[in-house]
């Protein structure tokens, strides 16, 4: 087996009485990178992580984490990796810092305090877990997974409903780890952090995996370009003409890719003669996410 690669999956696929979860779906993660599993709610993706994590048993098909079978030796997987499930829980009544070095003495972790000043727990170590902010207990979550001393962490959305500043210190931190040597395997409906964190990325939704590459291979394979932000009529008007590549914002705004700067660059001198404000992004996730699937994702996980 190579050993550079943590997580094999082949063909793996998940039934539950009768809704096919999981289809059939194969890929690795590689030691030391972080890998995204992109997709909208109900896509599959808790259903793949808590398989890894050997918390499910799949329908059919084969996986090993750290090069053990995930039926035959689920023992040995659960204490080499560390866990952060989605909506996860812990004793609201106890404080931050009791919650983690309850968590520590399962794994016989003595030196839980490190954990706690590494991930900035300490700054509240004090509160009772109930009154914490999203941000704070996303920072239990994160402290709660690193006892076990794993190197291969299982984040399954952790940045779900917290605001974009709680996110971008996630972000940070979960940055951190992997540079330290954390191998990270994420899940999340968020396009912007998949651009942000990952080294890798595999899109799935309804239990299909549509594609699996780096952020850049991905981009310039499925979203390369230039896109155009506007929200006036006459502009709006103008990039529909010039492109099939449009779609809308919850905000009303239109979004309009076109494939070459060139391109962009006569729709930006037209907007510039008819006195419209515009924007102009590199076309990224959210481009490659729209042309793979045909919609979007909003900020609820739900695909528009
Ligand atoms: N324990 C379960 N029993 C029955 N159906 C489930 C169960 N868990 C998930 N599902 C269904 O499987 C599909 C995938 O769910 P899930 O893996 O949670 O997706 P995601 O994490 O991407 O939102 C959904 O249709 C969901 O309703
Ligand atoms: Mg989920």
């Amino acid at each position: 087996m190579d050993k550079d690669i943590v997580i094999d999956v082949k063909n793996l696929a998940k039934n539950y009485n009768g809704t096919k979860a999981v289809k059939g779906i194969s890929f690795t993660v590689k030691r030391g990178e972080i890998f995204s599993m992109v997709g909208p709610n109900g896509a599959g993706k808790t259903t793949t992580v808590e398989i890894l994590e050997c918390l499910r048993t799949p329908s059919s098909g084969k996986a090993a984490v750290l090069g053990y079978d995930i039926t035959d030796d689920a023992g040995k997987i659960k204490r080499k990796i560390g866990i952060m499930p989605q909506e996860f829980n812990t004793f609201d009544r106890l404080t931050a810092g009791e919650n983690i070095k309850l968590m520590a003495g399962l794994y016989g972790n003595k030196s839980f305090k490190e954990i706690i000043e590494l991930v900035g727990v300490n700054e509240f170590e004090n509160k009772k877990f109930s009154t914490l902010s999203g941000g704070m207990k996303t920072k239990v979550g994160l402290a709660m997974a690193l006892v076990s001393r794993a190197d291969l962490l299982f984040l399954d959305e952790p940045t779900t409903g917290l605001d974009p500043q709680s996110r971008r210190e996630t972000w940070k931190l979960i940055r951190k780890l992997n540079q330290e040597g954390k191998t990270i395997f994420l899940t999340t409906h968020y396009m912007e952090e998949v651009e942000e964190l990952s080294d890798r990325a595999a899109v799935i939704i309804k239990g299909e995996l549509k594609a699996i590459d780096s952020i850049k291979n991905l981009t310039e394979k499925y979203g390369g370009g230039v896109k155009l932000i506007v929200e006036k009529e006459e502009a709006k008007k103008l990039i529909k003409d010039r492109t099939d590549r449009v779609f809308e914002t919850r905000e009303g705004a239109l979004i309009g890719i076109f494939d070459s700067k060139e391109k962009a660059n006569m729709i930006v001198n037209k907007l510039f003669q008819m006195d419209c404000e515009f924007e102009i992004k590199k076309a990224g996730m959210e481009e490659v996410f729209l042309n793979l699937v045909g919609g979007r994702i909003d900020e609820g996980g739900e695909i528009l």
